[in-house]
């Protein structure tokens, strides 16, 4: 459910930079106290990368050693391509911490053909999270962003891939996009404890105000709904210049 709890509406990109290292703060520190580690995925795109930038300068503790890194979803390119997530993650924020490699988790697509790099990956997190064949990972925090056309990681409107409900990582080929793509499936993120979406520019405020408030909206972006986590939207006043439900502005 959307309500004022969850709908940030923040000046601008630095606002939300800010709000995103203080939730990340929050959350890591919460999850490293209950379990002792602290486990997100995280999007592409250019609307986090002000955060990312700022997470690296962050002056307090974000006990990095105990942070493990997965991606939301991956274009099948080289990790020095513009159009990598890894590569512009790295550039960002991984080269720039304390953080151990074995706990950065790219997906493997340098190595393996789209389909090949989804079952590593998803053996990966099976792996990691100690899953049985009918368990989803439970992320401590996904972040995602939305598309104009209301995808979210590479999950589509009208693909194959929204539909998915038994496999964690899935490979995407969709005709406007350029790359091939890997991307988490949307009952590995309906499992996260914290899905928080950032969106910026009023290009993107209709679809916002679709994903917010159209109930029976089937845009990738609206079906995300956390079973048991919590669901943020932290926009700034661009995106979320059509809502007509109350935000915290
Ligand atoms: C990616 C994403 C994608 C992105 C949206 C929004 O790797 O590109 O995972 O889903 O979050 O397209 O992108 P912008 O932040 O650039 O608007």
């Amino acid at each position: 459910m959307n309500d004022l709890r969850n709908i940030f509406v923040l000046e601008n990109f630095s606002e939300m930079s800010d709000f995103m290292v203080e939730k990340w703060e929050s959350i890591s520190g919460e999850s490293i106290q209950r379990k002792g580690y602290f486990v997100a995925a995280l999007s592409g795109g250019r609307t986090p990368v002000d955060f990312y930038r700022k997470l690296a300068d962050f002056k307090g503790t974000l006990f990095w050693g105990k942070t493990h890194i997965f991606f939301a979803d991956e274009r099948c390119v080289s990790f020095g391509d513009k159009d990598s997530n890894y590569g512009m993650l790295a550039v960002e924020l991984l080269n720039r911490i304390e953080i151990p490699r074995s706990n950065c988790h790219p997906v493997p697509v340098e190595e393996f053909s789209p389909e090949i790099a989804a079952i590593k990956y998803e053996e990966d997190l099976r792996i990691f999270f100690g899953l049985s064949p009918s368990e989803f990972p439970e992320f401590d925090l996904v972040v995602l962003g939305i598309g104009e056309d209301g995808h979210t990681a590479s999950l589509f409107p009208r693909s194959e891939g929204i539909r998915e409900t038994g496999r964690l990582v899935v490979a995407v080929s969709f005709d406007r996009e350029r790359h091939d793509r890997v991307t988490l499936t949307l009952p590995v993120i309906n499992s996260a404890k914290n899905v928080i979406f950032l969106a910026s520019g009023k290009n993107k405020s209709a679809v916002v105000k679709e994903v917010i408030e159209k109930k029976d909206s089937v845009l990738p972006a609206a079906l995300v709904k956390p079973e048991r986590g919590n669901l943020l939207f932290v926009l700034d006043s661009g995106a979320g210049s059509d809502l007509s439900v109350a935000a915290n502005r």
